[in-house]
């Protein structure tokens, strides 16, 4: 069994890393920024307000989330139902950053992310796997890039998902939900003292994949 936990601001690049890193390995990978856009969506459908604290945690009292691995995708199950791509919007991008900082929401997701890794190998990305989550992790790395870099990484996602967005949107989005994820009083976003700092601004995607499967096995 090995755990991996690759934590970092948006865009840098981790869910696309950690999938490919996870099929190249022959392990699990988790997305567990699916399941505070799960709870923002949830809330959103609602009519709660994303900041309402107490609104929020009203709504964990109905929410039943549940994480499956089908097809070699993870599907993240809503009361019995898949919202697939409606959590992936810039507008639940939001939502998940602002539930995201209620740490009873935090606390309502603990369990299900560390079962998961119980269970099986792993490669999970967050904000806070290897602080927080994992903290025995086999290897923690917080993966970043220059704010241009990520944006733009960020902006040809949304588009290649045939989202209607401009780029300047998307760099002040970014930054505005970095600030909140990495300042919030519970978990913020950081690199645990024990990460691998790898910024891959001017890495391929292939180079930055071999370097983590080589880590990877180095800690085996
Ligand atoms: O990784 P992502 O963009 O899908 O995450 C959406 C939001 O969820 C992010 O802005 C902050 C929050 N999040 C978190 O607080 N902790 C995590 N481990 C993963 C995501």
């Amino acid at each position: 069994m090995i755990k991996i936990a690759i934590d970092g601001p948006g865009g840098a690049g981790k869910s696309t890393l950690a999938k490919a890193v996870a099929a190249k390995m022959g392990i699990v990978y988790v997305d567990t920024g699916a399941l505070y856009r799960t709870i923002g969506y949830y809330v959103r459908q609602h009519d709660v307000a994303p900041d309402d604290t107490e609104g929020v945690i009203a709504c964990l009292d109905d929410i039943r989330i549940e994480v499956k691995y089908e097809d070699g995708k993870q599907n993240v199950y809503l009361n019995g139902e898949n919202p697939g791509d409606k959590i992936r919007t810039p507008e639940m991008s939001m939502y998940a950053s602002k539930v995201s900082a209620i740490p009873k929401v935090r606390a309502f997701l603990l369990d299900t992310q560390r079962d998961i890794a119980k269970k099986n190998s792993v490669i999970m990305d967050g904000r806070d796997i290897g602080t927080v989550i994992l903290p025995d992790a086999d290897l923690k790395i917080f993966l970043t890039a220059s704010e241009e870099c990520r944006a733009k990484r960020r902006y040809d996602e949304l588009i290649a998902r045939g989202q209607n967005v401009r780029f300047e949107d998307v760099l002040a989005e970014m930054n505005q939900r970095d600030t909140q994820d990495s300042t919030r009083d519970v978990a913020p976003t950081a690199a645990a003292d024990d990460a691998i700092l790898l910024d891959n601004t001017d890495m391929t995607f292939e180079q930055t994949v071999d370097k983590v499967i080589e880590l990877a096995n180095n800690c085996k």
